[in-house]
């Protein structure tokens, strides 16, 4: 009998992640970033690239100064499980006293949002044995806007008070923090009001008897496109993953090199004759004999069910039409412009080939959904 495991049979879609392409943007991101720290977004599995993949590419090389930011506790255990050393900071923040321990023995920062969690740092302050100190950073979200998380300006004064009188606790300086609503869109004066509001909470903390303070506001958008003077740290997500975070494609971000191909391959080829359709619901119909290529790929890998006819498919490299409606696991193809295409010619979707913002605007979406929903069953290749 033949050993099973030579027989696996190996997924047909595939996301390629570029590590290069991850470094360079990294690079660029901090040219762009004059210096400044950065939190690197990894949070939802990085946004779908391997949460692992990305710190480990990342790591090695990155400033020591710069941290890795998630969304939850269990994204922060999980990279210092795998022996990341880089600083971990946690935006939701502790969600119960444990956290608090965890963070202290695993060194993670944690954000704090409310008050709840305020009084719980307080808690857990005063349980440390005379001389400890939190080993964690502190990030205090401050909400300029956005109504999402944070204390509001009128707040601001109780909390500064709350710190003063925890600072001697605090290994690491408190890092003041609030996020764009807009940044996407850079004309929007939203992003102006924001940094004004921002300023007032900069300069309440710069009054107070706090000695130690760091400031953070912008996400890739705005650290791409704006001054960004008021801060010590930026938080760039998409753009490292190499995405343009601007609605307007006009906006230049071609400097960025997109990190991961989702690619599969043909399964079958069909002959349509004029007037026969395709798929469900028979949405699209052959306007003359036509070679229809069906590929492994449809919205149980993440490939949108919503993308319309015509969409862009680059089959071995040369643009092409999706044609009928996505299926769980099938798209079909015309493939008018891929004369020599046969059964296992590669299929890409989006990535080095074909721009993922420009798949997500023909599903209505933005691309942040696309590379953050591609499925388990989804290969994750690095090169
Ligand atoms: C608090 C915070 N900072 C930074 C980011 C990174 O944003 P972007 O991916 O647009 O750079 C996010 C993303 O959602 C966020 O929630």
């Amino acid at each position: 009998m033949q050993d099973i495991s030579t027989l696996i049979a190996k997924p047909l879609c595939h996301a390629r992640i570029d590590t290069s392409a991850l470094r360079h943007n990294y690079a660029l991101l901090k040219q762009a970033a004059d210096g400044k720290k950065l939190m690197l977004m990894v949070k939802a599995n990085a946004y779908g690239h391997g949460l692992l993949n990305v710190a480990n590419t990342l790591s090695p090389e990155m400033d020591q100064q710069d941290a890795f930011g998630v969304a939850r506790m269990f994204e922060a255990v999980q990279l210092r499980e795998a022996g990341i050393q880089s600083r971990v900071v946690v935006l939701s923040g502790a969600m119960s006293f444990n956290d608090w321990q965890l963070a202290q023995q695993l060194n993670i920062d944690l954000a704090i949002h409310n008050s709840e969690q305020l009084q719980s740092l307080q808690d857990f302050c005063s349980g440390l044995r005379d001389g400890e100190q939190c080993h964690f950073g502190v990030w205090l979200k401050v909400d300029t806007g956005m109504h999402r998380l944070g204390f509001l300006l009128k707040q601001v004064p109780k909390v500064i008070k709350v710190f003063e009188s925890l600072e001697k606790h605090l290994e690491k300086p408190l890092v003041v923090m609030s996020h764009f609503a807009n940044a996407d869109d850079i004309n929007d004066p939203f992003n102006s009001a924001q940094e004004k509001v921002f300023l007032s909470v900069k300069t309440a903390f710069e009054n107070s008897q706090i000695s130690s303070i760091e400031f953070s506001l912008p996400n890739s958008g705005a650290l791409l496109s704006r001054s960004n003077n008021e801060s010590t740290w930026m938080r760039p997500g998409i753009a490292l993953y190499g995405i343009s975070p601007f609605q307007d494609a006009s906006v230049n971000s071609s400097h960025l090199k997109q990190v991961m191909s989702l690619e599969t391959q043909l399964i079958s080829i069909k002959h349509l004759e004029k007037g026969e359709g395709v798929g469900y619901g028979q949405n699209w119909h052959a306007d003359k004999p036509t070679r229809i290529g069906i590929a492994a790929i449809g919205y149980g890998d993440g490939y949108p069910r919503e993308l319309p006819n015509g969409t862009t498919v680059c089959v071995d490299g040369l643009a092409c039409k999706l044609v009928g409606t996505v299926s769980m696991d099938l798209i079909a193809i015309d493939l008018s412009g891929a004369e020599t295409a046969e059964i296992g010619t590669r299929v890409q979707v989006w990535g080095d080939e074909l721009p993922v913002t420009t798949i997500a605007s023909a599903a209505n979406t933005i691309a942040y959904t696309l590379v953050c929903g591609i499925t388990q069953r989804v290969a994750v290749d690095l090169v």
